[in-house]
């Protein structure tokens, strides 16, 4: 069982997916190894003697940005194919009960507690990870939790997080994330927000933390519901907010309201691959206690330009919501969602057996609206029959060749949503804050009033191949 980051490198290792590597500087090293490393679908980094750090204060990075660290994390079996994993997700998610955190006195976690003169946040040795980014960013595996004033419910969102000085740490969350509204729900009582910043922990909580969940869903109940026990926390007395009792680094504290204190905020190396959003002025906190343990291992995230993959190798975060929303509408027989791009929410494609003239446009449409929450979200929208698998893109692209003539089956539909991290914003849209982008509906379904005219596929029947299949199978062992 995985419950902390030391867990989940030691799984790593095992299965020989992880490096140590020592001697690395904080400044540009460590970012270029991981992208090189990333990039190469490598193992995952463990980076130990960083420069002018002690032994021991470690970072790790490249953990999520191969199959493997997400399979682990969220206990998929390596069997399972990546669309599986979707509908395994989906069913998970549907069937979600509760199970709330259990709070404890200790953990290791509350091994260094520092306040006052004693905080200082460069004792963590957190990267300047791109050759542009304005600042160290130790928030990149980031989760960011705070509790509804009104409701009391407690919520994770990964933000990224970068150090203002000792004891001030700078975080951008879009408009509409769960924490903007939180923390504006405190200002506008004219009170500071109460955040905790944890920057290495479970992989899981970091997995979820990234996760859309609803506006009340605590990601702490989802946790226990997936690992089915409850996750062990400490309570932070300041701030009264539940930290992982595991944590490796945790820094709590308070964020004022903007007129009292904000700060320059980027630029950073962004997941569409940009510095696209430049600098703002963001909200701070301050931070008041900063727990870590001994040796502490700071949790590294960071942004690689695609197509490596920055969220996650399998759209769980995506197509599961897309898919759900789907079907809540009442859309049948669709077989199978999955989402391409960069963070995995670019390109979606939604595999269906049409029943009726207008089925696959219905579904088109539909997912673009639904298909939401980050810059360029859902550019393309693309239907296909149920024979091509959505997860696979080469079968996909088959299939828009083939089956797509532009001239009928191509809608371009400006005005939704996008986000000030798009970098297809024009000078203009950008200065007027026009956040807006427009969608692209392809349907790459059969015709449907005359797809029983529709030429057949060249390919071999399934009882052919599987009785040519068993008398070669000598020649087909091996490939
Ligand atoms: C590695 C990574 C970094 C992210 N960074 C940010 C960020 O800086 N700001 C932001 O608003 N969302 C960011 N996100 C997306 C949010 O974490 C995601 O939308 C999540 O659902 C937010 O939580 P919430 O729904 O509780 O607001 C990031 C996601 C990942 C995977």
């Amino acid at each position: 069982m995985i419950d902390d980051l030391r867990d989940f490198l030691d799984a790593l290792e095992e299965r020989n997916k992880l490096s140590t590597v020592s001697g690395a500087d904080w400044d540009l090293e460590i970012g270029t190894i991981n992208e090189l490393m990333a990039e190469r679908q490598g193992p995952g980094l463990v980076f130990d003697e960083i420069k002018g750090y002690p032994k021991g204060f470690r970072v790790a990075t490249n953990l999520m940005h191969h199959e493997i660290g997400q399979r682990l994390a969220f206990g998929f079996p390596e069997e399972m194919t990546k669309l599986e994993c979707v509908a395994d997700w989906k069913r998970k998610w549907n069937k979600f009960q509760p199970v709330s955190p259990v709070e404890v006195e200790d953990g290791p976690v509350r091994e260094n507690i520092l306040k006052g003169d004693d905080i200082d946040i460069y004792k963590i040795p957190t990267p300047k990870w791109h050759t542009h980014d304005g600042g160290r960013y130790i928030g990149t595996g980031v989760i960011t939790i705070t509790r509804d004033p009104d409701e009391g419910w407690v919520n994770f969102g990964t933000y990224r997080v970068m150090i203002q000085d000792k004891t001030t740490l700078a975080f951008y969350a879009s408009p509409g994330k769960h924490a903007t509204i939180m923390r504006e729900k405190y200002w506008a009582m004219g009170k500071p927000c109460p955040v905790a910043m944890c920057f290495g922990q479970d992989p899981l909580l970091f997995a979820l933390s990234t996760m859309p969940l609803p506006w009340g869903t605590p990601e702490y109940d989802m946790a226990g519901y997936i690992k089915g026990k409850g996750i062990e926390v400490v309570i932070d007395p300041e701030t009264g907010l539940p930290i992982p009792a595991s944590a490796e680094i945790v820094a709590c504290g308070f964020s004022p309201p903007p007129e009292e204190d904000s700060r320059q905020e980027g630029p950073f190396g962004e997941w569409q691959g940009y510095y696209a959003s430049g600098t703002r002025d963001e909200p701070v906190v301050h931070i008041k206690t900063l727990y870590h343990r001994n040796d502490p291992i700071l949790f590294g995230q960071p942004p690689v330009k695609p197509p490596v993959n920055t969220w996650f190798p399998i759209p769980i975060h995506t197509a599961t919501f897309l898919w759900n929303e789907l079907e809540k509408a009442g859309m049948m027989d669709i077989q199978g969602v999955y989402v391409h791009g960069p963070g995995d929410r670019i390109i979606a494609v939604i595999s269906l057996k049409q029943r009726y003239l207008g089925h696959a446009k219905q579904i088109g449409t539909l997912a673009g609206a639904f298909l939401q929450g980050g810059a360029c979200t859902g550019r393309y929208i693309i239907t296909v029959d149920e024979d091509i698998d959505p997860s696979n893109l080469d079968e996909v692209l088959w299939a828009v060749c083939t089956r797509c003539d532009p001239e009928h089956y191509i809608d371009i539909v400006p005005g939704f949503l996008t986000s000030p991290l798009d970098p297809m914003l024009n000078p203009d849209k950008r200065a007027k804050k026009d956040y807006t982008t427009a969608k692209v509906f392809i349907n790459a379904c059969r015709p449907y009033h005359w797809k029983d005219k529709f030429p057949p596929t060249n390919v071999a029947g399934p009882e052919l191949r599987e009785k040519v299949l068993t008398k070669w199978s000598d020649l087909f062992k091996d490939v």
